[in-house]
């Protein structure tokens, strides 16, 4: 070997030789572009300075984790900013800004950073469990949610999910997403300092905080919108104003609609601009204009600011609308996949220790680009919902048929092995029937049809349901009606309990817990909404609070029962024995390698239309888990199987060895089984 290009060498030089030095430049040349090492170079030439106060061995890992993902920085940012006369000082304040925050980085956090370079699989792992909450439902403050930590580490949550936490507008803020300051922790729910303390407590207990990052829109009080509204033309620029209806009537040709009922149309006339303003979701949420690469870098300030209070999973809220195109529907356009990989990097140059989640409620053609296809294949996040797994689970849980379900997954496309599902039930949002019409009519179903019977089932009009949802924002113009409901109450606890019925009250309990099972064991990151385990009921009260009377969908985030979490280990009770039962999937989880993200999931085709099938690939051998999705004995060929790669038919569930019967296997009602 070559000793200039020798790695030992390289590292025995200075560390503010390593960028310029010749040798380094060699040696990285193969994750370099020529046109990357150019702009790469000429932004670092005040880099020194920037790093001047940490020990060498600091500076160094900077810079050599900037060379290692500038070029998926830069991938992202030129098709984007590209023509830019100021790219390349784009580019220079961007590299500053990273610096800067690295340098402010604690410790700890240094240290975390250094522990996820050895582990960058970490979400991946089937250990990981997701808790979710509005932080004012489940402790009311910041500081409370202290109190309850023992609880969450008995579930052996590692993942937890705070909602509401920065500053979002008074009185209608929709549910926290309409920001005022993205820095600021909400006055109602506490300070900064506590955040930082609660992250650092949690992170000692193994628990990784994530929160959100809006990053479509933030609220028209926000001191941008109100600069904007003051008539200062640099702030102007952070949003998208128009002075009259032409350029916003030719985009609505092409537009959905997200709040039909409360929110008509995308753009909303501001008196004080004097414009019309794009607000795809409420006309107080004014969406940003991510074409000014300004934003980009008040953003990835944000972002940096806050992953250095502790903060170790960003969910990119809202994501599929930060790129509008004239024409289409403004969702899912090409850059916001540059952007997206373009964020990532900042966080894996500066705070490697951060992972994102994209929140993207998109059709899975589209959703599979979360995670990145083509040039962005494994860059663009970390973790993504699995809407179609949580849509298809309460298709197959109404029509009690598993065909559409079976059909729509296979055809899912497979994943990068760097990535996570975020797999989930339901969450604090609507549940919108995201069926494609081809999937439908493949299994005989008409789209639209099928999508009307899935909302009069879960509102519980269809004549023999036995769930209690309510409507959320009925489209007149296309006729979605989408639901509102916690897990409990749709699928069937809250009207067992009202008709008193313990046959009934038995059935739901196995709906329940088929849910958690199958979200448990698919392979991803199981997001538990919080109370979910413990069956919480829809609140009907919800809207005695003033600031959720408006929105129908705090029917199903309801405050946190302590009465019923102090009962969870009464198996006599109904929050005994759902707590009982979530505790051995998610103990039997953490014990299956199968589980860990990173390996494959196929789905498997048995032919049978009440169960549904699944194989997570695994070197060990295949685990193979079952459902069924009926109030009714079903029995399966064990063929399938076999041929599927299971050798013992050993429930993990129970720890029970499965009969064989004439060459099939028994699923009472609801039954579920994970067999390796
Ligand atoms: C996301 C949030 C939802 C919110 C919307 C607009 O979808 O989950 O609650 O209404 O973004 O910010």
């Amino acid at each position: 070997m070559n000793t200039e290009q020798s790695p030992r060498l390289v590292s025995r030089q200075s560390a503010s030789d390593t960028i310029k030095g010749a040798a380094f430049r060699q040696r990285n040349s193969h994750l370099l572009t020529a046109s990357a090492q150019t702009c790469l170079e000429s932004a670092s030439v005040s880099l020194e300075q920037t790093l001047a106060s940490l020990q060498p061995r600091d500076q160094q890992l900077f810079r050599l984790r900037l060379a290692r993902w500038f070029q998926n920085l830069y991938d992202g940012l030129w098709p984007v900013y590209g023509q830019r006369a100021d790219f390349n000082a784009f580019i220079g304040r961007l590299v500053q800004l990273m610096a800067t925050y690295y340098v402010k980085r604690p410790d700890e956090l240094k240290t975390l950073d250094l522990e996820r370079d050895l582990e960058p699989d970490w979400f991946q792992h089937e250990s990981m469990l997701g808790y979710v909450f509005y932080v004012e439902q489940f402790a009311g403050r910041l500081d409370k949610v202290q109190d309850h930590l023992d609880y969450l580490q008995e579930m052996g949550v590692n993942y937890l999910h705070l909602m509401k936490v920065m500053q979002s507008r008074d009185g209608e803020n929709d549910g926290g997403y309409a920001v005022t300051d993205y820095r600021q922790v909400d006055s109602a729910l506490g300070t900064n300092a506590e955040l930082q303390t609660l992250c650092s407590d949690l992170r000692e207990r193994g628990v990784s905080v994530c929160i959100d990052l809006v990053l479509n829109h933030c609220a028209r009080e926000h001191p941008w919108a109100l600069a904007a509204q003051a008539g200062d033309e640099h702030y102007q620029q952070y949003f998208y104003l128009f002075e009259d209806r032409t350029l916003p009537d030719a985009y609505e040709r092409t537009l959905p609609e997200v709040f039909p009922e409360f929110a008509p149309g995308n753009f909303t006339y501001d008196e004080n601009c004097r414009r019309w303003v794009w607000t795809t979701f409420n006309h107080f949420q004014w969406d940003l204009n991510w074409s000014n690469p300004e934003i980009f870098l008040e953003i990835v300030e944000i972002m940096l600011d806050l992953a250095n209070l502790g903060i170790e999973v960003f969910r990119l809220d809202a994501v599929a609308f930060m790129w509008k195109r004239l024409g289409t529907d403004s969702q899912n356009q090409e850059e916001v996949f540059d952007l997206m990989q373009a964020l990532r990097t900042c966080s894996r140059i500066a705070t490697p220790a951060v992972a994102h989640k994209a929140e993207a409620i998109v059709a899975p053609d589209d959703l599979i680009r979360y995670f990145g296809v083509g040039r962005h294949h494994g860059k663009v996040s970390n973790i993504a919902y699995h809407n179609s797994l949580m849509v298809q689970f309460w298709s197959s849980l109404a029509s009690r048929d598993t065909r559409l379900m079976t059909r729509a997954l296979s055809e899912f496309p497979r994943t990068p092995n760097s990535i996570a599902w975020g797999t989930y039930i339901r969450c604090h949002d609507d549940i919108g029937w995201a069926v494609a019409d081809d999937d439908a009519d493949s299994v005989g179903l008409n789209g639209p049809a099928h999508r009307q019977f899935l909302s009069s089932f879960y509102a519980g009009e269809f004549t023999g349901s036995f769930a209690r949802g309510g409507i959320f924002q009925f489209n007149e113009a296309t006729g979605d009606r989408r639901i509102n409901g916690t897990l409990a109450s749709l699928a069937g606890l809250e009207q067992a309990i009202e008709w008193g019925n313990t046959e009934l009250i038995d059935l739901a309990i196995e709906r329940i817990l088929l849910a958690h099972a199958l979200i448990c064991g698919f392979g991803g990151l199981p997001l538990i909404y919080m109370g979910d385990e413990l069956g919480l009921l829809n609140d009907r009260a919800y809207d005695r609070v003033a600031d959720h009377a408006n929105d129908s969908r705090w029917m199903h985030r309801p405050p946190m029962d302590w009465d019923r979490v102090a009962n969870r280990h009464d198996a006599t009770t109904i929050e005994g024995r759902l707590y009982g039962g979530f505790m051995r999937i998610v103990q039997t989880r953490r014990k299956t390698a199968q589980l860990n993200a990173r390996y494959d999931t196929d789905i498997l085709n048995t032919g049978h239309p009440h169960l549904f099938t699944i194989a997570n690939r695994h070197p060990l051998g295949t685990l193979a888990c079952v459902y069924n999705f009926s109030e009714h004995t079903q029995w399966l060929n064990v063929q399938p199987l076999y041929d599927s790669g299971v050798v013992e038919l050993f429930d993990r569930l129970t720890a029970q060895e499965i009969n064989v019967t004439d060459d099939a296997i028994e699923l009472p009602p609801y039954a579920r089984l994970w067999l390796s």
